[in-house]
């Protein structure tokens, strides 16, 4: 008898992960002494948390604290915290109502996709884009609607493109800074697609996990413009706490109690433990600004080396800490471009066809929120190689 299978179970691999996994063996198997490999295929801070976020850890382990679950939507200091920033950052009030504490960002698209959309409804997003949101649409049988851009737009969306899909999408994803070109959407074209968004019809989610991560241009949240715009944000960049898993979302009213039932029922709540040392986080923006000035030196060396070593075409590295280059000039296949690198130069990077399933065989994606000395290193290296 043939079991069914359904359709999640097509969802296809995250192929950073493999070439993590490749990283790691060929570190592996280098003889001691040997130059170690350089990581530069990782989108996670090489920093771990910061340390009042520790410490306010430690100390709820040491309370007696049972550290049990909390309500759906997470503790409402935290979520006061998360309203602080909001009214900091961008000078938008929110109502705690709005604000969601999720397992992650990554926990917070399901939440989103199912409270937003239906199976069939169509999601547009630019290429080249974060995988994982049109993994997880797909398995929610949802389709992705991708809208292939190009460096004249900074691999960004425009209102021009959303104008021209005929059927008009159920809804926009977009990312800025976003993974894996680090462009931005400069504020009026933020809000020039917010208010075309809401305007026609269209639920925007907007991605905002790199804010904090921007190196030339200021930061606009979608939550200034739109009310109906869904927000993502998490700990795991800005605030260096990946392996924390927390994240958060704002909420446009009529969609706040949908998602606590949907969260209610999926997570119950995201870690105690996490909440309580993100709440702790927002008081350590010094330590973490001295991330940001780290990754500003890499990215500023990188920018001026790496086209010495024939990087000529790469992306205007605007924020988060990625740079994305068109090797279309040296090959047509990145992932063997990737591997002949890691094999030969020891320096590993992601091959773009994740992110881009038409174009990506022509572009790398170079992360540099690895250990500043390594970024030099890796550069040195390119150079001598070809
Ligand atoms: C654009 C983007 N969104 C979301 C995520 C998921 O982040 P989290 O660790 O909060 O689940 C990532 C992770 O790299 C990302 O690059």
């Amino acid at each position: 008898m043939t079991l069914k299978i359904g359709r999640g179970a097509a969802a296809p691999p995250f192929l950073v992960m493999d070439v993590i996994a490749a990283a790691n063996a060929r570190q592996d198997s280098l003889p001691q002494g040997a130059p170690h490999v350089i990581r530069m295929e990782v989108g996670q801070p090489g920093t771990g948390a910061p340390a009042g976020a520790v410490a306010a850890a430690r100390a709820a382990l040491h309370s007696g604290h049972p550290l049990g679950y909390t309500e759906a939507f997470g503790l409402r200091s935290l979520r006061h915290r998360i309203a602080g920033h909001a009214k900091d950052w961008y000078g938008v009030d929110l109502p705690l109502e709005r604000i969601a504490v999720t397992v992650g960002a990554s926990g917070a698209f399901p939440l989103a996709f199912l409270a937003a959309f239906d199976p069939g409804d169509r999601i547009a997003m630019a290429a080249p884009f974060y995988p994982p949101y049109v993994n997880i649409l797909t398995a929610l049988g949802m389709t992705p609607v991708i809208l292939e851009a190009g460096i004249e737009t900074r691999f960004q969306p425009t209102v021009a493109m959303l104008k021209k899909l005929d059927p008009r999408p159920d809804g926009l994803i977009v990312a800025s800074p976003c993974n894996p070109a680090g462009t931005m959407l400069h504020t009026d074209e933020l809000s020039a697609i917010a208010i075309w968004c809401h305007r026609n019809g269209v639920r925007l989610i907007s991605d905002e996990i790199y804010h904090g991560l921007n190196y030339d241009s200021p930061i606009a949240s979608a939550a200034q413009f739109s009310d109906s715009a869904i927000v993502v944000n998490s700990f795991s960049k800005y605030f260096s706490m990946t392996g924390w898993r927390i994240g958060w979302l704002v909420l446009p009213t009529d969609l706040a109690r949908p998602v606590e039932c949907l969260a209610q029922n999926l997570f119950i709540s995201a870690p105690y433990i996490s909440q309580v040392a993100a709440e702790a986080a927002f008081d350590w923006h010094t330590e973490l600004q001295g991330n940001i000035a780290r990754y500003r030196r890499s990215r500023d060396h990188l920018l001026a080396a790496l086209p010495a070593a024939g990087f000529t075409r790469l992306s205007p590295a605007e924020g988060a800490f990625y740079l994305f280059a068109d090797i279309g000039d040296r090959s047509n296949d990145s992932a063997a471009f990737c591997a002949r690198m890691l094999r030969e130069a020891g320096v590993a990077v992601s091959p773009g066809v994740d992110f881009d399933r038409t174009r990506g065989h022509r572009f790398v994606r170079f992360s540099y929120c690895g250990p500043e000395a390594d970024m030099r290193e890796a550069a040195e290296r390119l150079r001598d190689w070809r």
